[in-house]
């Protein structure tokens, strides 16, 4: 068994996890899960990256301690991490022990080696990267930070500081004699270029920041969070403990080590950490692999930015495989891909429902009905099927082997689409008609289903939960298959009892969904409409009482309301605003309030709102309610007031 290392960055903490984080992580879950199968000894990491400046002031901004804000953020990932089926087998948070003690011991090494020293250090630091950087580097008279686009500042103290441009030869050397180090083949290239435009050495403590580790034998200078963070996929296998037996096998041994980092953080991962490693005496990465960004609107979607997608209702309405099935399917790993719930639900609703829920469906539901309910018998000879799966599997391998997840399914897809010719042409519901055809149909069913197994068994890293729920849906396995060898032809067991068959993929109704989460999330969740928004929350600027004041609050009593058909979230409401005629408002509540619980009852409703329609309802306005959590809590006066009063 080879012993083979996957790990993905470590979240900072001062944000919850968005589609760009869950993107690393489901992804290497899909790598790790792929190479158990392989029969490969697979450690996976995942953690949290909690200290630094960033980190320290979100929690200022909070009023909460750094150490309170990490646990909230770390509990929210834990529960996320099994809600989406990650299988990592360690979980490291930079604020634990084992790794403060990785730190001190890598530090040490460097030290031995003579590549620290102490000098002044000024520069415009950007506190979102944790990073200097030089004018030409900076965009505009603001010098804003060319990833963040946020201003920068300028910073001056005493640091210690890395030799990293003694490492420029040797990191160059590494590129040239691995072209693996660092792949995409165009990143290998961009980082090659950086290198040979020469290095400046990097400075490795900050002075005045509590919230870190202490530099050894530097009083009053804390671990750059970078050469911290960095050094975690070295701690967390007890490097630097008494029992480093982990670190023995997968860091120092024969193996895979690779790390999953999205390109913004390419240059610390395929400059600083090698470099770090070399002066250390420590062996390398073998592949540090930089995948895209998920764009919104063209942007990189980022809390700075303002234009995030929470998993959230993607996991409700769709399920967790789903969810890890769209990120794998729709990105090809390496390149930008843009989100939407658009593309989300189209492609749920054509690779999902259509073709694998409807083709599981109509073998089982044909072979239960002529075959006692039972997996027919496999033809005598072999099927046509055979050779379009044996092709589709060893694509399929190459695909995941090379990191092109997108192209893997799409050599499952091929072989579902070519057994849904398969059975187009030969008819089984015609066949099983004729007495004389019954072997026959039952040979097809029996290739078709087979190779519904195969598919479902190249699944299984993608969509853990389903490929296991279709493979039970043919009666393949109550357990699923613990190794690749499972994707050979003709695994599939005549006779064995086929369950009835249920929903594995719910046709969604497109028009529904997209209208639902207009309603519940407002316009940021579409994308519609949030240039004015998104500026003001990035810069956190304020707005002057004029701007408050063109929004129009009024009073209003519900004297209606009722569940507005096939959403679970909208009830529609008859509001009395004092006006003529009464209006209706669409409310994204019907989750939290009965219908009649809410009639009689006052509440506040923006009255000066383009009116919008929502599941075909046109709503006239808006209900105020404090968003907990995303539940939704009614605001009321306090007192009964005359409708139509206006709330200041
Ligand atoms: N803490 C550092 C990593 C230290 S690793 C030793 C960090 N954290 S992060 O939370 O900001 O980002 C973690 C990962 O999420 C990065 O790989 C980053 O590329 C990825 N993503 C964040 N937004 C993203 C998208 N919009 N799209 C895809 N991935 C992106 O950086």
């Amino acid at each position: 068994m080879s012993p083979f290392y996957v790990t993905t960055p470590i979240y900072y903490v001062n944000d919850l996890p968005h589609i760009g984080h869950i993107y690393t992580t489901v992804m290497a879950d899909v790598i790790a899960r792929y190479h158990r199968l392989a029969g490969d000894r697979v450690r996976f990491l995942t953690g949290t990256d909690e200290h630094g400046q960033k980190i320290e002031r979100a929690a200022a901004q909070g009023g909460v301690e750094p150490i309170a804000l990490a646990d909230r953020v770390v509990s929210r990932y834990h529960e996320l991490w099994q809600e989406l089926g990650i299988s990592h087998d360690d979980f490291i948070r930079t604020t634990e022990e084992r790794h403060a003690q990785g730190v001190r011991a890598i530090i040490e090494r460097i030290h031995d080696a003579g590549d620290f020293y102490v000098d002044r250090h000024e520069g415009w630091y950007c506190t979102g990267c944790e990073t200097f950087y030089t004018e030409k580097e900076l965009e505009g008279d603001d010098k804003l930070c060319p990833d963040h686009g946020t201003p920068t500042e300028w910073k001056s103290e005493e640091n210690v500081f890395f030799r990293l441009s003694k490492y420029t030869e040797p990191l160059l050397a590494w590129y040239r004699d691995n072209p693996a180090a660092v792949r995409p083949e165009t990143r290998l290239n961009e980082v090659r270029s950086f290198v040979e435009s020469g290095l400046r050495d990097l400075s490795v403590s900050r002075a005045n920041l509590a919230w870190g580790i202490p530099f050894p034998d530097q009083p009053g200078q804390t671990v750059y969070v970078w050469l911290d963070a960095l050094t975690n996929y070295i701690s967390a296998l007890g490097f630097g403990a008494a029992d480093d037996a982990l670190y023995r096998t997968f860091w120092e041994g024969e193996g895979t080590r690779i790390h999953l980092v999205g390109k913004d953080i390419l240059r610390f991962h395929a400059v600083y950490w090698p470099a770090f490693l070399m002066s250390a005496g420590l062996p390398l990465p073998s592949t540090v692999w930089a995948h895209g960004w998920w764009l919104r609107d063209e942007k990189k979607m980022s809390k700075s930015v303002g234009n995030i997608v929470r998993p959230d209702h993607l996991v409700e309405r769709f399920g967790a495989d789903s969810l890890r099935y769209f990120l794998v399917r729709e990105m090809n790993f390496g390149q930008d891909a843009s989100f939407s719930d658009q593309a989300f639900v189209e492609r749920y609703n054509s690779d999902l429902a259509n073709d694998l829920g409807n083709t599981v469906s109509r073998l089982v539901t044909l072979s239960r009905k002529n075959f006692d309910g039972a997996v027919p018998q496999a033809p005598a000879e072999e099927s046509p099927l055979a050779e379009a799966a044996r092709t589709a599997v060893a694509d399929y391998r190459k695909a995941m082997e090379d990191f092109s997840f997108h192209r893997a399914i799409e050599a499952l897809w091929k072989l579902l689409s070519q057994a849904n010719g398969y059975l187009v042409e030969n008819e089984p519901w015609k066949l099983v008609k004729d007495p004389g055809h019954r072997e026959a149909a039952g040979a097809v069913l029996w290739s078709g289903l087979e190779a519904v197994r195969v598919v479902a068994t190249g699944l299984l890293p993608v969509m853990p939960d389903t490929a296991l729920a279709v493979l039970r849906a043919i009666a393949a396995g109550d357990e699923a298959p613990g190794s690749l060898d499972a994707l050979a032809w003709g695994g599939l067991a005549p006779g064995a009892e086929l369950p009835a068959p249920e929903a594995l993929f719910p046709r969604i109704d497109k028009e529904a969904f997209l209208e639902e989460v207009a309603a519940s999330a407002g316009p940021a969740a579409t994308g519609a409409g949030t240039e004015e928004k998104d500026d003001k929350e990035t810069d956190g600027s304020m707005i002057d009482i004029e701007k408050f004041f063109e929004t129009e609050l009024r009073t209003a009593t519900v004297t209606a309301a009722e569940a507005v058909p096939k959403s679970n979230k909208l009830l529609k409401l008859t509001v009395d605003l004092g006006e003529e005629a009464p209006r209706t408002v669409v409310a994204g509540i019907a989750k939290q309030y009965q219908p009649e619980e809410i009639v009689g009852r006052q509440v506040v409703i923006v009255a000066n709102l383009e009116p919008a329609k929502l599941m075909g309802v046109e709503s006239q306005g808006m209900v105020l309610a404090a968003d907990v959590g995303g539940a939704p809590v009614l605001l009321h006066p306090d007192t009964e007031v005359p409708n139509g009063t206006r709330v200041r």
